[in-house]
């Protein structure tokens, strides 16, 4: 089936000795070129990020397009090196139709000495959720939307992963409305504190607790499901702060300030800064979302305008002693209409190693260790396709090359 291109998928997967000829460059955009596994056909540029360019390409192996995320030096500082660690270490453990998985991982690199680059090839989705928030949507869509979200993140919190930092740009879509969460948010040790500290990243959909330094649950990660609710219908962003505090701000407003009670659950020093702001008292919600933002009511369904508002009021609560958990939010009627028990609880991952989160160590050393993963993925993979067939055919000799190519497929799927 593949016989035209043999030489580059045979050795695709022989990564173990690399050469050169194995790969190939594209410049995917002005001043950005991908080096890539030859399986990897017909690269286009599909988004940014943080850490660098995402490609679709077409993987001749699996016959069907992927996605490919270039990591480019991602030892160049602690916070970059802590996060490729931490990404790839997670990717690695979690597996759930609701979170992007990793297909296949390489660097064009053979040497520790060499290493700049690392692709992570997953699964293709369509669009991003910023995208997608400005379409008009049904209340199948919305809610369908919400639920995949809440069953990707209750996988995350099996594996010990509140998540922290949910938003728009990191949750991918496909036309048939399902929905990948594409990371793993904030590391334990982030330093989240409220401070004065300048934005340089989103956080309009960071819970209060997060920004305001407090004790988290699971339920962090519902405050930014209630936000991106919110923006879906609203088409604009909830809580827009332009800095840490204005944040804070923007929320007050809305939903009026909190009671004492969690006043005195805050450090001192942001109790102080708190506590004399000014009062609000808040709106409704059907003030702050009225009917006209909603769709059409479904006939003969619970998805109605009153049922969403009250999930989203139960959502957008500023203690998150009295914020819905993720397991009422998933038996909630608005929600509950998806409801499948092998997506909400599918069997749980591996708990995840938090000490990655707390290590610390020079450049060289993060070189070493996400070159020496990255590694470990490689060689895995080809074990695992040597291994499959040894199995079923009694020798690695004779391999005929489809089949090592369909194992390769059966393998990585
Ligand atoms: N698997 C994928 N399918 C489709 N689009 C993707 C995929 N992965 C990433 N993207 C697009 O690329 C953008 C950046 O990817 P992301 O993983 O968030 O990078 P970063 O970690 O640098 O923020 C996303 O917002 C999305 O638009
Ligand atoms: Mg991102």
């Amino acid at each position: 089936m593949f016989a035209a291109n043999a030489t580059p998928i045979m050795s695709g997967a022989h990564v173990g000795n690399k050469s050169d000829d194995e790969f190939y460059s594209v410049e995917v955009a002005p001043d950005s070129v991908f080096l890539v596994l030859k399986r990897y056909q017909n690269l286009r540029s599909i988004g940014s990020g943080a850490q660098g360019f995402v490609c679709s390409a077409f993987d001749l192996i699996l016959q069907k397009n992927v996605a490919i995320k270039k990591l480019s030096k991602p030892f160049q500082n602690a916070t970059h090196a802590k996060r490729a660690y931490r990404e790839f270490c997670i990717m690695n453990l979690v597996h759930h139709k609701n979170i992007i998985s990793l297909l296949n991982a390489f660097t064009p690199q053979k040497s520790v000495d060499e290493f700049t680059d690392v692709y992570l090839v997953m699964e293709l989705m369509d669009a991003n959720l910023c995208q997608v928030i400005q379409m008009e949507l049904d209340h199948e869509r919305i809610s369908y939307l919400l639920y995949q979200m809440l069953c990707g993140i209750k996988h995350l919190h099996a594996a010990g992963i509140i998540h922290r930092d949910l938003k728009p740009s990191n949750i991918v879509v496909k036309s048939d409305c399902t929905l990948k969460i594409l990371d793993f948010g904030l590391a334990r040790t982030a330093n989240s504190n409220f401070s004065m500290t300048p934005y340089v990243v989103t956080r309009y959909y960071r819970s209060p607790e997060i920004i305001l330094g407090m004790p988290y649950k699971d339920n962090a990660d519902i405050w930014s499901v209630g936000c991106i609710f919110g923006e879906m219908l609203r088409g604009t962003v909830v809580f827009q702060g332009s800095d840490q505090i204005d944040q804070w701000n923007k929320i007050i407003e809305q939903l009026g300030t909190p009671s004492n009670d969690f006043m005195e659950r805050l450090l001192p020093s942001v109790r102080n800064y708190v506590a004399n702001r000014p009062r609000f008292p808040g709106f409704e919600f059907e003030r702050l979302f009225p009917d006209i933002l909603f769709p059409a009511d479904c006939r003969q369904s619970q998805l109605t305008a009153a049922s969403a508002r009250d999930l989203l009021s139960k959502m957008l609560v500023i203690d998150p002693l009295h914020r819905i958990s993720v397991e009422q939010a998933l038996n909630h009627p608005y929600i509950k209409v998806w409801y499948d028990e092998s997506e909400v609880n599918a069997p749980a991952p591996k708990v995840y190693d938090h000490s990655v989160d707390e290590q610390e160590h020079t450049i060289e050393e993060w070189k070493q260790l996400i070159f020496d993963e990255v590694s470990r993925y490689e060689q895995l993979a080809i074990q695992k396709v040597f291994g499959l067939f040894v199995q079923e055919n009694g020798s690695a000799d004779q391999m005929p090359q489809q089949n090592m190519q369909e194992n390769a497929s059966k393998n990585q799927n």
